[in-house]
């Protein structure tokens, strides 16, 4: 539970749940950056501050996992100087904004086929991990080169070999053994699954994110552009997953 003022006209605070995972799609930083008359890549520069403001406001507020989109496995498809600059982010971040979130109490995990990323931003994310490990606060779980489709094929693979080596028998095989094969099996047992997915800019669509895990997730899309989203939108966004009576199948 978490109690806050919400509003200009709130007199007393309300008492709201707060999700303990929340996945956001950071969608519009181009966009942002272009009503700007910027370069793209300004507005992922800027999508990274407000990744920071945003991760130490879910903290705050005790949030216990935070699963951002950074980059899906479609993303190599764009601009080789746009994926040169993302690609940089994470080297960026390291310096800038870790030291803080490692007072912070942050701990640093990532999810995705990391077999495809440049040296140095592989070098960052895992400094980043072994840095923060024994954090023990809310976890910015990095989805990066992440495809939801992609992390499915891979867990079948390593399942089924597991299979044929005699660890398991494929009859034993139920959904958790499933969710333990995924990316997400890294992240604590309870906390896997995102309570709310929250996706910026406008788009209605989920692009490959979480599949698995989103099976029964609140869904949270709004207008506003990532590099604008703040601590007020996130309230505004729990308020709203407040409004929702999760049933989970039953009535
Ligand atoms: C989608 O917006 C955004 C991305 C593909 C990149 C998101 C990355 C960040 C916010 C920075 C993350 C920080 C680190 C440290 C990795 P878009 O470019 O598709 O926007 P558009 O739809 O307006 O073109």
């Amino acid at each position: 539970m978490f109690s806050f003022g919400f509003g200009k006209k709130q007199t007393e605070d309300i008492v709201l749940e707060v999700p303990k995972h929340i996945a956001i799609i950071m969608d519009g930083n181009g966009r942002w950056a272009k009503k700007r008359m910027q370069p793209r890549i300004m507005g992922h520069k800027a999508g990274m501050d407000a990744l920071q403001a945003v991760t130490k406001s879910a903290s705050d507020m005790g949030v216990k996992v935070l699963t951002v989109y950074a980059f899906s496995t479609e993303n190599w498809s764009r601009p080789e100087k746009e994926v040169k600059f993302i690609m940089n982010l994470p080297v960026e971040f390291y310096d800038k904004y870790v030291p803080d979130l490692h007072a912070n109490n942050v701990k640093i995990q990532m999810i995705g086929d990391h077999t495809r990323l440049p040296e140095a931003t592989l070098n960052a994310l895992q400094k980043a991990e072994e840095k923060t490990k024994n954090n023990t606060g809310l976890i910015l779980n990095f989805a990066l080169n992440y495809g939801g489709r992609d992390e499915l094929t891979r867990a079948v693979k390593s399942i089924v070999q597991d299979a044929l080596d005699a660890k398991f028998n494929p009859g034993d095989i139920d959904e958790a053994v499933i969710a333990d094969y995924l990316y997400t099996g890294s992240l604590p047992d309870r906390l896997r699954d995102p309570d709310l997915v929250i996706r910026t800019s406008g788009e209605i669509r989920l692009s490959n994110f979480l599949p698995w895990q989103t099976a029964y997730s609140e869904l949270y899309f709004t207008d506003i552009a990532w590099p604008d989203f703040d601590e007020q939108a996130l309230k505004e966004a729990i308020v709203e997953y407040n409004r929702r009576h999760r049933r989970f199948g039953g009535i």
